[in-house]
């Protein structure tokens, strides 16, 4: 197969880490990110590191960086320019492109630049948190979280019959004076995969798969009430109010529901979804199984989230449990994390800059971020197509 072909060379390339300006660049100016923010309980937290510190140990970063020259123009948006082929080979070899100095300031047309590769949008239809789309940010949704709150490396939507085949990122503004403030960082799952099966809990994972449990709040019964410890609405996040609706459409997706007591709001009701999927997937381009879940959508999700953090993990919106319903351990939980951090690498963002990531060959996530005056972090995101999960093949490991 040439696609496969294709991947093995860029594979070995990867192995040979040939170190060029760009990663000298990197390791020369920054130190790892320090640990992350503990959140306030007394139960110990996962820490996350996001990266080794050095990018050449990971990929050749001219595999990924395209360098646009400083001004695009409108028939650069296409995929028959030359930004669009080499946007389309390497996204196709690598599964990650970040396009640098586009000169674009419309994020309408960092839009288009991204759909080269990603195709047509999604619509965040039962995604574990509240997005809107923004007219502002060029009719794409906004990152869905506190900039404060470190998020841990994931891959989006996963916890459902389907998922997206890519995520686009287009960066409105970013902060460049301190260096490290506000970066995304990207790890590769196939090394992280590969870290993993070295342990006895990839294992346990490929043996009892996973179950993910979500906790959605009724919006009319929040309607007067403090929502500082609200995540997502279950009408939000199935684009309904018909309760009978939301359970056809979630069931649907092969979520098991149920209604049960929210303890914040006297007679109010959450539904609790759950949905039992392997922690892994058959990428077809990789023609191999690798890991495509993390701690992400367990309650360490909010290990720094404000007010959220404060909930007690048993209680919080997100949830995960081995698929035969046993927890998994602070140590399991640190060891998935570490795979993860160890093959990070940095999304160092600029104005204009378009970033997309194949969903499957990487996770993405970012440490939290504390703005100084004067200073701006913003992106926008794209969700790529939908595709239906099909789990793991057989002689595929
Ligand atoms: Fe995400």
């Amino acid at each position: 197969m040439a696609a496969t072909a294709s991947l093995s060379a860029v594979r070995s390339a990867l192995s040979n880490r040939l170190p060029t300006a760009a990663a000298a660049a990197v390791t020369a100016s920054i130190p790892p990110p320090s640990a992350a923010t503990a959140a306030s309980t007394a139960e110990p937290v996962v820490q996350c590191r996001w990266w080794n510190g050095s990018l050449d140990s990971v990929i050749n970063p001219d595999l990924f960086l395209i360098n646009a020259g400083g001004k695009l123009k409108e028939d650069d948006l296409d995929a028959n320019s030359l930004i669009g082929q080499e946007m389309t080979e390497k996204f196709r070899d690598v599964g990650l492109i970040h396009i640098q100095n586009t000169g674009l300031t419309d994020m309408d047309q960092q839009r288009r630049l991204a759909q080269i590769v990603m195709g047509e949008q999604t619509d965040y239809e039962g995604g574990a948190n509240p997005r809107d789309r923004l007219s502002d940010l060029g009719n794409v949704y906004d990152i869905g979280a506190p900039l404060s709150a470190h998020l841990h490396y994931h891959h989006e939507m996963t916890y459902k019959s389907h998922s997206v085949e890519s995520i686009g990122f287009l960066c409105k503004h970013a902060v460049t004076q301190r260096p490290g403030v506000g970066w995304s960082y990207v790890s590769d799952s196939v090394q992280a995969h590969n870290a993993m099966m070295q342990t006895e809990l990839g294992h346990k994972l490929k043996d009892k798969g996973l179950c993910f449990i979500r906790r959605l709040t009724d919006a009319v019964a929040y309607a007067d009430h403090d929502q500082s410890q609200v995540y997502n609405h279950w009408q939000k996040s199935w684009m309904t109010d018909d309760p009978t609706e939301a359970k056809q459409v979630a069931e649907a997706q092969g979520l098991q529901i149920q209604w049960i007591p929210d303890p914040n709001v006297p007679n109010a009701m959450m539904m609790e979804t759950r949905y039992y999927k392997s922690a892994f997937e058959y990428i077809p381009i990789l023609d191999r199984n690798i890991l495509i879940t993390s701690i992400a959508d367990d309650g360490e999700w909010f290990d720094s989230w404000p007010a959220l953090m404060d909930i007690p993990q048993e209680l919080r919106p997100m949830d995960m449990t081995f698929g035969d319903d046993t927890p998994i351990s602070y140590q399991e939980k640190q060891l998935w994390t570490d795979c993860y951090d160890n093959f990070g690498i940095p999304i160092q963002w600029n104005a204009g800059d378009v970033a997309v990531v194949c969903n499957m060959r990487f996770a993405h996530g970012r440490p939290g971020i504390e703005l100084l005056e004067g200073e701006k972090r913003e992106l926008g995101v794209m969700l790529g197509r939908l595709f239906e999960r099909q789990e793991t093949k057989e002689g595929k490991w």
